[in-house]
């Protein structure tokens, strides 16, 4: 049988507040193949970013990993030294975040901060590196690549950050990368492009996606997995096919008539 991607059994993130512990994911389990498109899908703080960020063990201040696994390859993320966990950041494991704060940094060049993860993952040198940004950038679409290096983060369009931000993902030659709500500040045309580059990447180089959305009209076009989240629990999984052609869950059901995907 073959091996998961990443595996998340009974995953549990806590959060002290007011004296009283809350939990923010509740035994989250939820099993992803290589090569495929996975969403996690779920109203807004269902715990789709919490997810995200426990799985490279990113979370902020004050959240804690109470229990479960975190399985990359078979390996298990929670209980591996810093300094592997760090190797696996943005190598094998890219985030694309949703929080602008987590993105680029303002006062560095595209190009710097691309060069950058391939001195931290490469071994090539500095000429090398900087010839791979260009490639990089011509590689997600963006059309004057020596020129995008040059910029900064505030001279790109939104649509230009993104592929920007795809570009800096697939730096360290990742096997998987989580875009948590990466087109939700752009334009319909825009998300679409986007979402095309992405099945574009996936194909090409082996990769797979964990896509975090609330969107289920996007998770119908691009997911072939599908994780449902409501209040920090998985309440439903499976093929997308299945769980959006027969949704066991009222919740499920209810997002989809929300999105407009269903008849009722
Ligand atoms: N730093 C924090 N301190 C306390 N509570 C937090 C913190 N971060 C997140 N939470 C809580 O955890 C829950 C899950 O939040 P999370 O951001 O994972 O949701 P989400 O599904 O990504 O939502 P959205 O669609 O709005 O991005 C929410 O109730 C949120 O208030
Ligand atoms: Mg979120």
């Amino acid at each position: 049988m073959a091996q998961d991607l990443l595996a998340l059994g009974d995953l549990t993130v806590t959060v002290r507040e007011a004296g009283k512990e809350k939990t923010l994911l509740d035994n989250v389990s939820l099993k992803m193949a290589a090569l495929g498109i996975t969403a996690l899908v779920g109203g807004s703080g269902s715990g789709k970013t919490t997810t995200g960020l426990a799985i490279l063990r990113l979370l902020p201040p004050g959240l804690i990993i109470r229990q479960g696994r975190v399985l990359f390859l078979g390996e298990d993320l929670l209980g591996v030294s810093t300094e592997r966990i760090r190797d696996i950041r943005g190598k094998d494991i890219a985030m694309i975040f949703q929080e602008p704060l987590h993105a680029f940094n303002p006062v560095f060049s595209i190009g710097y901060q691309i060069e950058e993860v391939l001195q931290v993952h490469s071994r090539l040198n500095l000429r090398q590196r900087r010839e791979r940004v260009l490639e990089l950038l011509d590689m997600v679409g963006l059309p004057d690549p020596k020129r995008t290096a040059g910029s900064y983060p505030h001279q790109l369009s939104g649509g230009m950050r993104q592929r920007a931000m795809i570009a800096q993902a697939m730096a360290g030659d990742p096997k998987l990368i989580i875009a948590d709500e990466p087109t939700s500040n752009l334009d319909v045309t825009l998300q679409a492009r986007i979402m095309e580059l992405f099945r574009r990447l996936k194909d090409k180089f082996n990769l797979s996606i964990l896509l975090i959305t609330h969107d289920l009209g996007m998770v119908a076009r691009m997911a072939d997995q599908v994780a449902v989240m409501k209040e920090g629990k998985v309440v439903e999984e499976g093929a997308t096919k299945q769980v959006l052609g027969n949704p066991r869950h009222e919740y499920t059901r209810a997002l989809m008539a929300a999105s407009g995907l269903s008849r009722e």
